[in-house]
């Protein structure tokens, strides 16, 4: 049965921590995906519940308050409010957005703890964990740092790598290190409470493996299976913390349950809240129904960090319990890159969501648009300011603005803003209608099978086919000849522009609602995309608005000088200077002839990365050096410029090139280069000493 063919859907996306704001990657892994699918599901009539929240437990959290010196509560209320506001701004359209701090998730978390424990599900196991004598406390697995034994991050936690995306335990790592004192932690008796996710893999195998070979995406079944293959171990339900939901048993009190225990919870207890509010039976979305046939579609969207929590440790819990669904799909998506380097949180190498909102104003669904373009489905992906302004020059503003203006400005101009039908029907018309006609299928097509980027680039085919068919048709040219004729050129194009309105909505809410009002038409379900008759003769459409605008440079550069900024800061903030080398002699240092010297010419030496061949004016000569300056200086950025030259060091051949001394430079712990110049005010050939 196609994935689209359900009564009932029951839509996650990831429960983000809150513990910081988000960013592009966030929104490109699995919200905007979310977000879509569920449209397209509104837009069909499907009785849907699209959940999601804060994830407010877990050293996640408790190690931002530490950082910032204040309570974990201070943490969860700022961010998940920031949060919250992010999504609203952009159109994510939860049914709600909860929080995992709220009695009820706790109630239900419990529950589920209880559940299996009664059943007997849980082995009860004293073990040594890792505990800081300095801070007197047993280590989260995220308060742990050491070498990943698979790929030798030496950065990985202990509950996992996020280089190789190994999932690890605390005891996994080579040499671990505690994040609060910096030392080598202890190991100390403790008991907790495992669920044996071994004793589950055959059943895993048959569900997961069996059952979703062709559904699941490549990259999900392929982590799936990799996990599987090297065999599942029992996992702690429980953590020796003081932050989280409280372990529901007298003998365990101190102990908190593991947060991707209570996390995936959210999603029910979401549910459970959401159904309060709405007068809905949260059941309905996800227990088992008597008929199997009324059983909800449960579909996870998230990263590919959370595969296996989502696929397998979730499932195994669900299962243990009895009477849930268990998912249909988990369309994770890999990670988005940034201007060729990994997004990082605590580099601040990001496009923060709120800043972005404050910097552009109404160009949401720019964002979205840009960033469902490439999305990073199959593979990792690339987000970089330059693409960014020429996807929103070239197609949003050149061909769907152009297309949409143009109808609604001709209109206006030649009929008073009425849609008239005019002469008959040509047959380049009813060919346009036909072609038309066909898009609302492909766009269902690819959002059913998780292809978002090729849904879009659908719709997007859809806009090319209006500005195609108004720029072969010219209505401007023939309007004093053939007035009849433009009222028909007209009619066909106002009918593509009320189908692009209705193939807009899952993917560009604001832009379709605009879209509408200046048509003048109610918000349309998605039956009424691909037909040709929405807009009836005599139609009045309402006022021209302007869709989108063009991306000015100035608006690129200052985005990448944010982003170096953010670079400079860290390699300050991480800089550690050399220490001192051996002294040298007054004689020693006066041996060395430095002057100051003009740049005279600037050129690229051919086949190299780093070099520049520079001409410098030194006031005793004029002469070549070779200098390795070129992955940070242009030569218009240094033509003219003043530098310090060593002019007595021994000549060497760099390149084919003959260069006859040095530029003096300092280098940073990243190995940055910036000039160590005079302010101008002193002559070339004076000395440097
Ligand atoms: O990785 C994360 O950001 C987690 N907070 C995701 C949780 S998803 C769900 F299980 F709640
Ligand atoms: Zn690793």
């Amino acid at each position: 049965m196609s994935t689209l063919s359900k009564k009932r859907y029951t839509i996650t996306s990831a429960l983000p921590y809150a513990n910081g704001p988000l960013h592009i990657g966030h929104l490109a892994g699995a919200y905007i995906p979310g977000d879509i699918f569920v449209r397209f599901l509104r837009l069909n009539h499907k009785d849907v519940v699209y959940v999601c929240g804060s994830d407010e437990h877990g050293a996640a959290i408790t190690i931002k308050a530490k950082k910032e010196g204040v309570t974990p509560t201070e943490i969860i209320d700022k961010y998940n409010k920031q949060i919250k506001d992010s999504f609203e701004e952009f159109g994510i359209s939860f049914d709600i957005y909860h929080r995992t701090s709220e009695p009820i998730h706790h109630q239900l978390s419990q529950e589920f703890f209880l559940n299996l424990y009664e059943k007997g599900e849980f082995i009860e196991k004293f073990s040594e964990q890792y505990y800081d004598e300095e801070f007197n406390q047993f280590l989260a697995d995220r308060y742990i740092v050491g070498t990943c034994p698979h790929c030798q991050n030496d950065g990985a936690y202990g509950d996992q790598c996020e280089k190789c995306g190994t999932s690890l335990s605390p005891t996994d790592l080579i040499n671990p290190k505690s994040t609060l004192s910096g030392n080598t932690p202890i190991l100390k008796e403790t008991k907790h409470w495992y669920l044996p996710l071994d004793k589950y893999q055959p059943w895993l195998e048959e569900w997961l493996i069996e059952g979703k070979k062709g559904e699941l995406k490549s990259n999900v079944f392929g982590q799936c299976q990799s996990w599987l293959k090297s065999g599942l171990q029992p996992r702690s339900m429980t953590r020796d913390l003081d932050w989280g939901v409280d372990v529901p048993l007298a003998e365990a009190e101190g102990k908190k349950l593991y947060v991707w225990l209570d996390a995936p919870i959210g999603y029910i207890s979401a549910t459970k809240q959401w159904a309060i509010d709405n007068g809905k039976n949260w059941e309905d979305y996800w227990k088992t129904q008597a008929n199997p046939e009324e059983d909800s579609t449960l579909v996870h969207f998230i990263g590919k960090d959370n595969i296996v929590f989502h696929c397998i440790i979730f499932p195994a819990i669900l299962h243990a319990h009895g009477g849930y669904i268990l998912p249909d799909n988990v369309p994770a998506n890999e990670f988005l890159n940034l201007e060729g380097d990994k997004l990082s949180t605590s580099r601040n190498h990001a496009v923060w969501l709120h800043e972005y909102l404050e910097e552009f104003p109404d160009k949401q669904d720019e964002l979205r648009y840009v960033l469902t373009s490439i999305l990073p489905e199959t593979s990792d992906s690339e987000f970089t300011w330059k693409d960014f302004q020429a996807r929103v020059n070239n197609e949003l503003v050149a061909i769907l603005g152009n297309f949409v203006n143009r109808v609604m400005v001709l209109s206006h101009k030649y009929f008073d803003g009425k849609v008239l039908s005019g002469s008959a029907l040509t047959g380049a018309d009813q060919n346009v209608f036909e072609e038309l006609s066909k898009y609302p299928g492909l766009i269902e097509q690819s959002i059913g099978s998780y292809r978002f980027r090729e849904a879009l680039s659908h719709f997007m085919n859809a806009a090319r086919l209006g500005n195609k068919y108004l720029a072969d048709e010219e209505p401007w040219k023939i309007i004093k000849s053939d007035e009849e004729r433009v009222k028909t050129v007209l009619f066909v194009a106002s009918q593509i522009v009320a189908n692009l309105a209705a193939l807009a909505q899952p993917f560009l809410p604001k832009t379709a609602t605009k879209l509408f009002e200046m048509l003048n038409l109610p918000q349309q379900s998605w039956e009424k995309a691909g037909q040709v008759d929405v807009l009836t003769d005599g139609h009045q459409f309402g006022e021209v608005q302007l869709l989108f605008e063009k991306i000015t440079d100035e608006q690129v550069e200052f985005q990448l000088s944010k982003l170096t900024q953010a670079k400079i800061d860290n390699a300050k903030a991480a800089f550690v200077a050399t220490p001192v080398k051996a002294n040298v002699t007054f004689d020693d240092f006066m041996k060395l002839d430095i002057r100051v010297g003009t740049i005279l010419e600037a050129e690229k030496v051919a086949k190299t990365k780093k070099l520049l061949k520079l001409k410098i004016d030194t006031g005793i000569d004029q002469r070549t050096v070779v200098s390795g300056i070129a992955e940070f200086f242009t030569p218009a950025d240094i033509i003219g410029k003043q530098v310090s030259i060593l002019v007595n060091l021994e000549p060497r051949e760099i390149k084919g090139i003959m260069s006859q001394g040095m530029i003096l430079m300092a280098e940073d712990a990243d190995g940055r280069l910036d000039f160590v110049n005079p302010t101008g005010a002193i002559k070339s050939g004076s000395t440097v000493r």
